[in-house]
C-alpha cells in the first residue's frame, strides 16, 4: 500500500516545524511509518542547494535562478526519498513544498503561475500533496517568532508587502482548493493549535 504525501505551509514563525512533530507523535500513534522532511532539501544535494537560496552569498540571485533551484532540489528530493518512500507505504511530511513556490517565487516575487505550473507538471508529474496544512497568522506575530530564533536568512529579510503577498497567495490557493487544504490559526497557543490539527486529521483520516 502507498502511503500519504501531507505538506505543511505558511509564512515564517507559524509554527510548521513545530506542529509537524506532534502531527508525526500523531500518525505513529495510529501506527503509520512516517518520513518527516522538508524544503528545500531533504537530500544532501537539496541542502546545499537550500544553503545557496537561504544564506546571503548569493543576494540578488535572478528569480528563474532562484526557482529552477527550488525545483531542482525538489527534483532530487523526489526521486531519491519523496516517491521510494510513499512507494514503501510510509506517510510523508514535508515542510513546505510546490505551495510555498506558488507563494514566495509566484505571490512573492512576481513570478506567473503558469510558468511554475511548467515546472511543476514537469518535476511532478502527477504527484501532489494529499493533505495540506496551511499555518495562517499575521505576519507580525510570525517574524516576531522566527526573529527569537536567530540571523534572518534571505527571504526573512523581505518587506513587509512581499510577506503581504505570500500570505494572500496561500489563503487564495487554499480558497482554491478547500478538500485539500485546511486553513489553521496559528495566532493561539501551540497546545490550541495542536489540538485543533490533531481534530482536522482525525476527520481526514475518516473519510479514508
Ligand atoms: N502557537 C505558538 N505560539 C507561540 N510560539 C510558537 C507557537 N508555535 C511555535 N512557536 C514558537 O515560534 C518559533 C517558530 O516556530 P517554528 O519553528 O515551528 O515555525 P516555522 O513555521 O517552522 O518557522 P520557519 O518558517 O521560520 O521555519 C519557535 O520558537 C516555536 O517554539
Ligand atoms: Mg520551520
Amino acid at each position: 500500500m502507498t502511503g500519504r504525501f501531507i505538506t505543511v505551509e505558511g509564512g515564517e514563525g507559524a509554527g510548521k516545524t513545530t506542529q509537524l512533530a506532534f502531527l508525526r507523535e500523531s500518525l505513529e500513534r495510529v501506527g503509520h511509518r512516517v518520513l518527516l522532511t522538508r524544503e528545500p532539501g531533504g537530500t544532501p544535494l537539496g541542502e546545499a542547494i537550500r544553503t545557496l537560496l537561504l544564506g546571503h552569498r548569493h543576494d540578488g540571485m535572478a528569480l528563474a535562478t532562484e526557482t529552477l533551484l527550488m525545483f531542482a532540489a525538489r527534483a532530487e528530493h523526489l526521486e531519491r526519498v519523496i516517491r521510494p518512500a510513499l512507494a514503501a507505504g510510509c506517510w510523508v511530511l514535508c515542510d513546505r513544498f510546490t505551495d510555498a513556490t506558488y507563494a514566495y517565487q509566484g505571490g512573492g516575487r512576481g513570478l506567473p503561475a503558469a510558468r511554475i505550473a511548467v515546472l511543476e507538471d514537469w518535476v511532478q508529474g502527477s504527484l501532489r500533496p494529499d493533505w495540506t496544512l496551511l499555518f495562517d497568522l499575521p505576519i507580525e506575530v510570525g517574524l516576531a517568532r522566527a526573529g527569537r530564533r536567530g540571523a534572518a536568512d534571505r527571504f526573512e529579510r523581505e518587506d513587509w508587502a512581499f510577506f503581504e503577498r505570500v500570505r494572500a497567495t496561500y489563503l487564495e490557493r487554499a480558497g482554491r482548493e478547500p478538500d485539500r487544504y485546511r486553513v489553521v490559526d496559528a495566532d493561539r497557543p501551540m497546545a490550541t493549535v495542536r489540538a485543533e490539527v490533531e481534530t482536522l486529521l482525525a476527520g481526514w483520516l475518516e473519510r479514508g
